[in-house]
């Protein structure tokens, strides 16, 4: 039997993509919300929000969770997930929260070393409600870590080859978890990708038509796109992940399509030609 829990939803990593996003709705649907971020006084979050400090590296400030009975978490990249996130686990049971909604990846539960099926697991053996929304590749990291590379360069620069991606935009990972929350999920596991599954040229072919110009899908060697990566300022260490990530993709391993956003949202999942209309002003120059 599934119970609805009451009162704020209390949201780690309010002010990312897919946590920043779950807040809006949840505002939307007129249900509180408690935002545990580093910074409280420079958070820009909704009217109404309630904005308390939590840094998942200082146990000192978990204590904010006092009163929630719901949670949405993720795992910051960054952070350690053994010493900065399974304490915080602990922390919520302890404190009374009972539904717990984690931000994983498609397929986790195949690869036990990704820190994503850690938390999964220990969530699992925790005796609190557990719902995993394991998302397929964000959309939206067209309109942030590539972004200039559309809006400046006019290219798609990733060494996916001609493998296909099942996108999704994180507006539907959010519109699950909000559901999730209404509905009292728990014990369930989500795999979240869009109704179709893309090769990068086909998503430059996509941009082109929306933006009216010319974008190309580079598509560099392996090596190429870590030099070049790194000379335009990202860390080694990241540039390395986005390489293992596109690997997947070129291997042909990252492109399964699952209808679960139709099934749970009663909807198609949001297009890659709606994601780019809705985005387009991201990737506009002066220029035009
Ligand atoms: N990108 C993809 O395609 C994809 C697909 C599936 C799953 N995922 C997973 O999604 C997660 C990232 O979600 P996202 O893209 O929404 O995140 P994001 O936009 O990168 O934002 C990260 C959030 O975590 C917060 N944060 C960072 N360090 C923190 C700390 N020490 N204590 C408390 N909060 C901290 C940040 O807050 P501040 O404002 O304080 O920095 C920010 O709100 C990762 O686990 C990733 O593996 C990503």
């Amino acid at each position: 039997m599934t119970t609805v829990e009451r009162g704020p939803v209390f949201v780690v990593g309010a002010t990312g993509q897919v946590g920043g996003e779950i807040v809006r709705q949840l505002v939307r649907a007129g249900v509180g919300v408690r935002a545990g971020v580093r910074d409280p006084d420079r958070a820009a979050l909704p009217e109404g929000v309630e904005a308390v400090r939590l840094d998942l590296t200082d146990p000192a400030t978990y204590g904010a969770l006092e009163g929630a009975r719901r949670m949405f978490l993720l795992w910051a990249p960054g952070t350690d997930v053994r010493r900065h996130v399974l304490p915080l686990i602990d922390e919520a049971a302890r404190r009374g929260v009972r539904q717990v909604v984690f931000l994983s990846i498609l397929g986790a539960e195949r690869v036990r070393i990704v820190p994503h099926r850690t938390v999964e697991r220990h969530l699992e053996a925790s005796g609190l409600g557990w719902v995993f929304l394991r998302a397929s590749y964000f959309m939206q990291n067209f309109t942030g870590v590539h972004r200039d590379d559309v809006r400046l360069r006019d290219e798609i620069y990733v060494p996916a080859g001609r493998g296909r991606t099942s996108f999704v935009d994180v507006r539907d990972v959010a519109a699950v978890a909000v559901r999730a929350f209404a509905e009292g999920f728990e014990r369930r596991a989500y795999d979240l990708t869009g109704d179709a599954a893309l090769t990068y040229g086909e998503v430059a072919d996509i941009l082109s038509v929306t933006l009216g110009r010319r974008v190309r899908y580079a598509d560099p060697a392996p090596l190429t796109f870590v030099r070049v990566t790194r000379s335009r300022g990202t860390p080694l260490a990241f540039a390395l992940f986005m390489l293992a990530e596109y690997t997947v993709a070129r291997l042909g391993l990252a492109g399964r399509v699952t209808g679960t956003v139709r099934e749970v949202l009663g909807r198609p999942a949001t297009s890659w030609r709606v994601f780019a209309e809705d985005h387009r002003q991201v990737w506009l120059r002066g220029d035009g």
